[in-house]
């Protein structure tokens, strides 16, 4: 039987793209049984419903304040019982409550080498630091920014000339490569989080 993954976007949505392409084969073990927004009308959402996925979206601004925010978020992943919650591009940090419920098996993918470039504008920072080789990483969210316990990385070299643009482009395609790749040995393999070190079986 298929794991379920419930995703968790804001944007554009490629890398749900990806999830949802490799979960049509059966032999890739897992599933997007639903997709939640941060916002109301993302693109990502609109390839979830073109993909026949059910979807929420839950506006910050819609709620009292961010527990009350964090509990729906809670409660609305929990409705589609998943294996793994999976955060692609999902500009929101998850609170007390949903880290109690879904610690240990929430994975986000953050355009950097973690943990250098934490937060919103790692292929920015990157550049602007100068680096020569960035990337993406796959990683288990904790209460902290970006400081969970890493599951893959993918190394991407900057070029000359490279703009934040033309840089995110690339670190995303590396990205949703790593991401389909490891979310599917996570859920198909189990593993272990030892502290810092994830041990995929
Ligand atoms: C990804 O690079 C993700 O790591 C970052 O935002 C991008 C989302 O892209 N946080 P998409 O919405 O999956 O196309």
């Amino acid at each position: 039987m298929s794991a379920r993954l419930v995703v968790l976007v804001s944007g554009a949505g490629t890398n749900l793209q990806a999830l949802l392409d490799a979960g049509a084969d059966p032999a890739y073990g897992a599933q997007v049984v639903a997709v939640g927004a941060d916002r109301i009308g993302s693109a990502a959402v609109a390839r979830a419903s073109a993909a026949g996925v059910p979807t929420f979206e839950l506006p910050i601004s819609a709620y009292a304040d961010r527990d009350a925010w964090d509990q729906s978020l809670c409660d609305q992943v929990a409705a589609h019982e998943p294996d793994l919650v999976v955060s692609a591009g999902f500009m929101k940090l998850a609170g007390q409550a949903f880290l109690s419920r879904f610690g240990g098996r929430y994975v986000n993918t953050h355009p950097a080498l973690l943990p250098a470039f934490p937060g919103m504008h790692a292929p920015q920072d990157a550049l602007d630091h100068g680096v020569k080789v960035t990337g993406a990483t796959l990683f288990f969210v904790d209460a902290g920014v970006d400081s969970g316990p890493i599951v893959a990385q993918v190394a991407v070299g900057v070029e000359d000339g490279d703009t934040t643009e033309t840089l995110h482009g690339r670190i995303k395609s590396a990205e949703r490569v790593m991401l389909v790749e490891w979310v599917g040995r996570l859920v198909r393999n189990g593993y272990l989080i030892e502290g810092r070190k994830v041990t995929v079986l």
